[in-house]
């Protein structure tokens, strides 16, 4: 299978996904990248290491000038300007120019802080993306936002800085631990709720297949869910208007990954916060209560979490609104007319949110009565 999408930026062709089943497919893409009279840095983390950086490697080091790789231990403690320095560090030794290239192999973490170097080593160099998780196929590596945390704020500093490929190999979702590629799941669901929902009815029927992790199946399920976030992404690249509807699940979802210090997954978190937001659209009568239900049990057989024990409400609503989707006109909340059809809403007020938290917090008394 090798299948492709064009994603347009500012309406002109910026980059291609490409769609495969193994990692040798990448040489087709080689002439276009130019890798012949280029530098290529690795970046990836101790973990991804051990699985793919070999074949990588092998697959570059003789089409290019010289092939280098540097490794950061996995996870969101690493998504900071302290690696980035050591990155900026190893490519400043290894004599790295603006006509070099940078390779994201890896989760969303690696692609984010990859990317991020990228526009800031030497004004910007080249990168691409190769996700290796179903949450880095279906969101992170498209749409060019790039960043790292800062202080208590997740994605405080960043740029959109556009890859110049994007290279999936869906095999590599057969070795994701299930808590992994359910935790990517969150992602498909949020975008099927956000705007499609014949995909959304799709999932729902083809939840055993999805759950088994067959691979056509796959492949159809990240290229739909490409495809939503191609259609958001290019009318509105740099998130002045809809893109922000891609934040389903997001606003709340963070403050919890927050207060429970990256403890769970983003996804886990995500699928909380769509739980949330819908019961607010229930709330604001934008949802019945039947639709309500329907769309927080859809998470349950993709092994996520529609409730949370031992959260502080006041706590979780205090770090919601210190959250960067403030505008000055209060928090952007995302909010369900239907599954399939999301809305910006700024008028949800801090008692809604409150209320909303309350609704997904168990605590032990709840479970005796
Ligand atoms: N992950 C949300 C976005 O790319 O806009």
């Amino acid at each position: 299978m090798s299948s492709r999408l064009q994603v347009l930026y500012q309406k002109k062709p910026s980059y291609d996904i490409v769609y495969s089943n193994g990692f040798d497919d990448l040489c087709l893409e080689f002439d276009a990248l130019s890798i012949k009279e280029r530098k290529i840095c690795i970046v990836t983390d101790h973990c991804v290491k051990e699985h793919y950086e070999q074949e990588l490697y092998k697959i570059f080091k003789d089409n290019c000038i010289q092939c280098i790789t540097f490794s950061f231990p996995e996870g969101e403690q690493s998504k900071t300007l302290d690696t980035v320095k050591e990155l900026y560090e190893f490519l400043i030794n290894a004599n790295f120019t603006r006509s070099d290239l940078l390779v994201a192999l890896g989760g969303g973490v690696v692609g984010d802080l990859t990317g991020f170097a990228a526009a800031t080593y030497l004004r910007g160099i080249d990168f691409i993306q190769i996700p290796t998780t179903l949450l880095s196929q279906v969101d992170s590596s498209i749409g060019g936002k790039t960043g790292v945390d800062f202080d208590q704020y997740k994605n405080m500093v960043g740029a959109f800085n556009m890859p110049k490929l994007v290279y999936m190999n869906l095999s590599t979702l057969l070795t994701l631990s299930d808590r992994q590629f359910f935790s990517g799941m969150a992602e498909v669901l949020k975008s099927a709720l956000i705007r499609d929902t014949i995909f959304y009815e799709w999932l729902i029927t083809n939840f055993y297949e999805i759950a088994e992790r067959d691979l056509s199946i796959l492949e159809e399920m990240v290229f739909r869910t490409d495809q939503i976030k191609k259609m958001i992404v290019e009318k509105d690249p740099t998130e002045q208007g809809d893109r922000a509807l891609l934040n389903l699940g997001h606003t709340i979802g963070h403050a919890i990954e927050k207060y429970k210090n990256f403890e769970l997954m983003h996804g886990e978190c995500v699928a909380l916060g769509c739980v949330a937001a819908a019961y607010i659209s229930m709330k604001k009568k934008l949802l019945s209560s039947d639709e309500y239900y329907e769309i927080r049990d859809m998470f349950v057989p993709f092994n996520l979490p529609i409730s949370i024990e031992n959260i502080e409400p006041a706590e979780i609503l205090r770090l919601t609104k210190s959250d960067k989707k403030m505008s000055h006109k209060g928090i952007k909340f995302i909010l369900l007319k239907k599954a399939g059809k999301a809305v910006i809403d700024s008028t949800v007020t801090d008692e809604e949110i409150l209320e909303a938290i309350n609704e997904i917090h168990y605590t032990q008394e709840d479970i005796k009565e």
